[in-house]
């Protein structure tokens, strides 16, 4: 056994150690990676949600309530790392307010979990499309203050 699992954990060490070469080279650029990547799955399949709940494209309970769930697992990241100081120029929409107000921010991002978590155990794909609004209020609350359309440079 012994024998078997030394490759694995030379591998695994050496994709370790090259992910924090690469995170040493541009720390800023890997935190902004790091919040945007659970945004952009958010975003996805809020999007897909939202098209079906209105009837943009057709409704199928199943992947409605799979995206939802989806949707609630993400709930369970720390959604706050990633959002780090000095980190709110270059290939960034999050505006520098983010700094300045962090604790406002952080406040609405963990409602946002705890309603992300909520949604995704919701048991019925009809009563999961009625809240869909609901979790989109929190999107648009916290876009609206603190996520620039453009890039910040
Ligand atoms: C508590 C604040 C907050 C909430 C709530 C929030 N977002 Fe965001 N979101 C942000 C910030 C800030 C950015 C910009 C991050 C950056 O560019 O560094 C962002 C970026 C995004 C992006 C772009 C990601 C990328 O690739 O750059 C998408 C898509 C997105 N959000 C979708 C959503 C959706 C859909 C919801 C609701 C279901 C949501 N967000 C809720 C703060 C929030």
């Amino acid at each position: 056994m012994k024998k078997l699992f030394m490759p694995l954990i030379a591998a695994t060490l050496s994709i370790t150690l090259a992910g924090a070469a690469l995170a040493a080279d541009d720390p800023i650029r890997k935190a902004q990676e790091l919040r945007q990547a659970p945004m952009k799955l958010i975003g996805n399949n809020f999007g897909f949600m939202n098209a079906m709940a209105k009837g943009d494209i057709p409704w199928n309970a199943a992947e409605f309530q799979a995206r939802g769930r989806e949707l609630g697992a993400i709930g369970q990241l720390d959604l706050m790392r990633g959002y780090v100081p000095d980190s709110y120029e270059g290939k960034t929409r999050a505006k520098p307010d983010v700094d300045f107000e962090i604790d406002d921010f952080q406040e609405k991002m963990q409602k946002f979990q705890v309603a992300l978590r909520d949604f995704g155990g919701i048991k019925d794909a009809d009563s999961m499309k009625a809240k869909v609004g609901d979790l989109g209020e929190n999107c648009k609350g916290c876009h609206k203050k603190y996520k620039s359309k453009e890039y910040q440079d």
